[in-house]
């Protein structure tokens, strides 16, 4: 297709990049389907049932779940092999550069060509486990094999064994961010597979997209902006307030939903399910509460874009639930995501395509002679 001068598409929105087998995100009728699945469904079952899924989706077979949490139990421990070998990466203040500092050090040839991606998944969660370890003083906590994916991150941040609702809890997490289209992150590792450049590559470009607060780094200012809020009557006059000064209300608002997000849905439910088990989760009745009052000022101030509550709002909840410190909430998210992320690896290498788009050229021209 050739370009017309002047025509361009800003922000790439509404442009198809990729056709894929991997997930499928309707904004209009606020739908997620993963791996041909939909997330409500999946996030009732295991990380490791939907992983499955995913590895298998290219192929048209089904992974078996059992299988994948056996291989995901052994990549962490040969991932936490590599902890003391990662150096200054997990001395880093931010969550999200220790990830790509500590990731960045792997290579793909560390592991055989099977096992590659299980590996990348199993890296993420050891790597950031072991930052949330170091950056308060205490020694990285070695993986339990035998554990699931959800229940061992938690123990490996926290030293000890997880309650069965909050490995449940987490295990919703993680099924629910999995997968969705083609996100920046998604995008960003697509773009370098499709030079023929490795995974490790690709995901390290990948935690760089997710870091920013327009996509994955979201859900720390959730929880910031509900202790400034602190009380459901104070909401009002604190949203009006933000949104006079121009700034956004986190955890609202999306490139693609027209409706409320799905995952919003999901992650709200498995909340609601932790204080149905017994725990007080204060925070959720002040976040429906903002919820309901940003989205009606938004809904004022924005009459032709509907503006709902995206994943981020729930997950700064629910993560904050089961007791992840706010500052592992975005790596915590590409725990989950790094499924996703190794799929559209492994996709884009079949298709085979360099991505590089153009641009219109609008700086100086040369003095004429
Ligand atoms: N709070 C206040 N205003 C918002 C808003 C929010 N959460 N989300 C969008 N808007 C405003 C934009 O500033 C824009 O206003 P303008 O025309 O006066 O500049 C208008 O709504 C249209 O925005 P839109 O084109 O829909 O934004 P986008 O598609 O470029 O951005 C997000 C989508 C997610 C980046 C955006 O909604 C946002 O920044 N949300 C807050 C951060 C967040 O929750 N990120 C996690 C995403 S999963």
């Amino acid at each position: 297709m050739a370009t017309r001068i002047g025509e361009t598409h800003e922000g790439l929105e509404g442009v198809v990049a990729c056709k894929t087998m991997l997930s499928d995100v309707n904004g209009n009728e606020g739908r997620l389907i993963v791996a041909g699945e939909a997330i409500e469904t999946l996030a009732r079952g295991t990380f490791e049932a939907t992983a499955a899924r995913l590895a298998g989706a290219l192929d048209g077979v089904h992974r078996d779940p059992t299988a994948m949490r056996t291989s995901l139990g052994e990549q962490r421990l040969r991932a936490f092999a590599f902890v003391p070998t990662l150096g200054g990466a997990l001395l880093a203040n931010d969550g999200m550069d220790a990830l790509r500092g500590a990731m960045s050090q792997l290579r793909a040839a560390d592991v055989a060509d099977d096992e590659r991606n299980t590996f990348v998944l199993a890296a993420t969660s050891v790597f950031a486990a072991a930052w949330a370890r170091v950056r308060v003083g205490k020694a990285p906590v070695a993986p339990d094999a035998d554990a699931s994916h959800a229940e061992d991150y938690l123990r490996m941040v926290t030293g000890s064994t997880p309650t069965a609702p909050f490995a449940r809890a987490l295990d919703a997490y993680l099924t629910t961010v999995c997968d969705h289209g083609m996100n920046a992150s998604t995008f960003a590792a697509r773009v370098v597979a499709s030079t023929g450049s490795d995974v490790v590559s690709a995901i390290v470009a990948a935690i760089g997209a997710l870091k920013g607060p327009l996509h994955g780094g979201a859900p720390g200012p959730v929880l910031d902006m509900l202790d400034a809020i602190g009380d459901p009557a104070r909401a009002e006059a604190w949203i009006d307030g933000e949104l006079a000064a121009k700034r956004r209300i986190m955890g609202l608002g999306h490139r693609i939903y027209r409706v409320r997000d799905p995952r919003a849905f999901v992650l709200e439910r498995a909340t609601a399910d932790l204080e149905a088990s017994g725990l007080k989760t204060p925070r959720l009745a002040l976040v429906r509460a903002v919820e309901r009052l940003a989205t009606s000022a938004l809904a004022r101030k924005y009459r032709d874009r509907p503006l709902h509550a995206n994943v981020e709002l729930y997950t700064a909840i629910l993560l904050d639930a089961v007791g992840l410190p706010r500052e592992l909430f975005t790596p915590t998210f590409a725990v989950g995501r790094v499924v996703g992320w190794c799929a559209h690896v492994e996709e884009q290498r079949r298709s085979g395509r360099l991505i590089r788009p153009e641009s219109v050229y609008v700086g100086a021209q040369p003095a004429a002679a």
